[in-house]
Order: C-alpha cells, then structure tokens, then sequence
C-alpha cells in the first residue's frame, strides 16, 4: 500500500504534536511521519507539510524542503498546515484549495476595509502568497491553521527575546499551549487525496 508522508519542523513542539495527531487520525493510511530534515525522497502518494508560522511564512528548514523538492511536490496532492499564534479568514477565498480554520480562528475575519497591519500578515491569503514565494508550482489541496504553542523556554534565545517583544506590542499574543487535538482531528479526516 502507498504512503503518506506528514513531515514537519518544530521548534518548541506544537508542530510536531499535530503531525502525530493527523498521522492517529488517518485511520486506515499508511502513514510515515518524519521531521523535513529526514526525509531522503519523496516516493509517497501524498504529502502534508507542517511548520511554525515565522513572520507569516514558513520556516527556513520547511522552506528548503519544499525548493528541494519543488518537482515532486507539484506532482503529488499537497496538504498543508500552519501552527501560529493568529490568523483571519478573508472574504476572497482561493479557488481549488481547501482553507481550514481552527476554533481559535474560525471567527476571525477581515471585513472592513480597515485592517490593522496586524492582520493584513496573518490573512489566509497573505500565508498563502508567502507559500508560494517558496513554490508556485505546489499541487496544494488544502491548508489548516492551529493555534499551536508559544512557551519562551523552549524556543532560542533570540527567538524568545523576539516573541516577547511581540507580546508586548500585540496584547492579544500570550504564552500558553492552545492545541485543540478534536480540531486538528476534523481537519485530518475531510482530507481525501
Ligand atoms: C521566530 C518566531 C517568529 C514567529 N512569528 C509569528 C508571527 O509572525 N505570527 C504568529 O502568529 N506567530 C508567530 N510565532 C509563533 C509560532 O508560530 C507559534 O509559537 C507556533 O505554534 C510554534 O510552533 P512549534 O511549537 O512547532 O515550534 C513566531 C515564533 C517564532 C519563534
């Protein structure tokens, strides 16, 4: 039976924690879960790619994956997901691919012709566009945002000063674990490649 492949960077283990719960949740699949810097080819019948949001975009290791394998992964169905602290649905929905919010954003959405820079970054269709920087050619059927986990002693030093500075312009942006395992669940089993 062919497998599915979940590959996934994570730096303080939210990303990492999703991966495992689509892998559970995707009953019945041959399922090989293995972080982006394992991967040795991409001999499956479908990819899901996980990362942290950093600064609207993947990571650097996830966006190297992706160059890497640019070819391939145009050629094979695509699913992707964001682990990040905010994001808003906007009106304009992206033909062909599939958005999913979780609970923490599912009433998030830019209405108003007013959108603080804030949102206008964490817009699905601003992720969407820094994605493609990566690729444009990605066979990309559907992306999910999880509010993930923001804890300042499992991440770098520097990363950690930057996350606290952005905590304290962005009141809304606080440490704490807000997986949702039920919504990462629901995602995994609407996925049909
Ligand atoms: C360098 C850095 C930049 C980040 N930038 C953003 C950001 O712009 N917007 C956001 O919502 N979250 C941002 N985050 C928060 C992460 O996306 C979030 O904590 C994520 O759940 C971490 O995933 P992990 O547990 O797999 O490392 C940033 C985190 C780091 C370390």
């Amino acid at each position: 039976m062919e497998k599915t492949l979940i590959t996934y960077f994570s730096e303080s283990g939210s990303t990492e924690e999703i991966a495992k719960i689509i892998g559970q949740s995707l009953e019945g699949e041959n399922v090989e879960i293995l972080p982006v810097s394992e991967v040795k080819d991409l001999a499956y019948k479908a990819v899901i790619i996980g990362t942290p949001n950093w600064y609207g975009k993947p990571t650097p290791q996830v966006g190297k994956f992706i160059k890497k394998y640019e070819n391939q992964l145009a050629e094979l169905p695509v699913a992707f997901f964001f682990s990040c602290m905010d994001c808003y649905q906007t009106k304009a929905q992206p033909e062909n691919v599939q958005i999913f919010c979780d609970r923490h954003f599912a009433e998030q959405m830019i209405t108003t012709p007013k959108v603080s820079s804030w949102e206008k970054s964490h817009a699905t269709t601003t992720y969407l566009t820094n994605l493609k920087e990566f690729s444009n050619k990605l066979n990309l059927k559907s992306i999910a945002f999880f509010k993930g986990r923001l804890e300042f002693k499992k991440i770098s030093f520097g990363n950690a000063l930057v996350m606290r500075f952005i905590c304290l312009i962005n009141k809304k942006i606080k440490q704490g674990d807000y997986l949702q395992k039920q919504d990462v669940t629901e995602w995994a089993k609407m996925l049909k490649f």
